[in-house]
């Protein structure tokens, strides 16, 4: 007799996908959504479950970013993560989506030393992983290295406001451009979409400058921490859907409580085992 399910999950289509095949999501459509008003979600993702999943629900961009050192690695920050280490998350979601993009951070020292370190990076990202384009955090420090990419068929999303691969040198997690200083963030967004960004995230922004660099550039600037005015707004999946517990960011909504859906299931099993309930006669063969 055949197994009519692999015994390890498949990586087939997760419950809920729909059948017919959707078109993969490109940067000129997320361009054309700014263009047309229309305000677009990006979620992390770092497996294949996930992957799936946010594709199937039609989420069009997918960071595999460099939280991954604190969501998947365990670390305090977003510092020690490394190329090797994201390289596998990120063709593991490239090789899950259908339709969403794949968008593949720059993990803290992989490409602030030049654009030729940059490009380096970048390609590892794009050739060994699949991704579709490559986020880099910094104001102009970073306009030589989104011009060498862009120039080069990398497609690169920026990063302003709080760079958490910067929090040392900020002086820990702060609210960037409050004041006058929300000059300088629209004067960095201006350059990097002069540079070639085909978008800028904005971290922890007041909602007023947020809206001031929404309007001053022609890219879509995707907002997280940075109210309501942005074009797309991106969360952390794990502190969306309640899998992370404790201390909170103001910025995140809750949308579910996997923390608790997942103890009470351990539980549930622990105590199933524990009482010989687990495995009944249709679990045996
Ligand atoms: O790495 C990440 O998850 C990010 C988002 C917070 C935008 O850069």
């Amino acid at each position: 007799m055949t197994e009519q399910t692999a015994p390890y999950g498949s990586g087939a289509a997760p419950a809920g996908a729909t059948a017919a095949p959707r078109r993969r999501v490109r940067i000129p459509h997320l361009q054309a959504m700014k263009d047309r008003g229309e305000t677009w979600a990006m979620l992390t993702s770092y497996d294949m479950y996930t992957a799936q999943i946010f594709d199937a629900a039609g989420i069009p961009v997918l960071l595999v970013g460099d939280s991954a050192a604190n969501n998947v690695y365990g670390h305090a920050t977003s510092l020690p993560v490394t190329v090797d280490e994201l390289l596998p998350l990120v063709r593991a979601v490239s090789g899950s989506v259908s339709s969403s993009l794949v968008l593949a951070d720059l993990p803290f020292g992989s490409y602030q030393e030049s654009p030729e370190q940059a490009f380096r990076t970048a390609a590892r990202f794009m050739k060994e992983a699949g991704a579709h384009a490559v986020k880099l955090e910094g104001g102009l420090e970073m306009v030589p290295q989104v011009e060498k990419l862009t120039r080069n068929g990398i497609p690169v999303m920026a990063h302003i406001g709080f760079t958490p691969q910067s929090e040392h040198q900020l002086g820990g997690y702060r609210v960037q451009g409050r004041g006058e200083a929300a000059d300088d963030l629209v004067e960095q967004a201006t350059a990097l979409e002069a540079a070639g960004a085909f978008g800028i995230v904005l971290e922890m922004v007041p909602a007023e400058a947020a809206h001031r660099i929404t309007e001053a550039v022609t890219i879509p600037t995707v907002g997280i921490g940075a109210g309501p005015h942005c074009d797309a707004q991106v969360l952390v999946w794990q502190d969306m859907m309640g899998l992370r517990t404790g201390r909170m960011p103001r910025f995140v909504k809750q949308y579910a409580d996997l923390a608790t859906t997942m103890t009470e299931a351990a539980q549930a099993f622990a105590a199933d085992v524990a009482s010989g309930s687990f495995p009944a006669d249709e679990h045996s063969f």
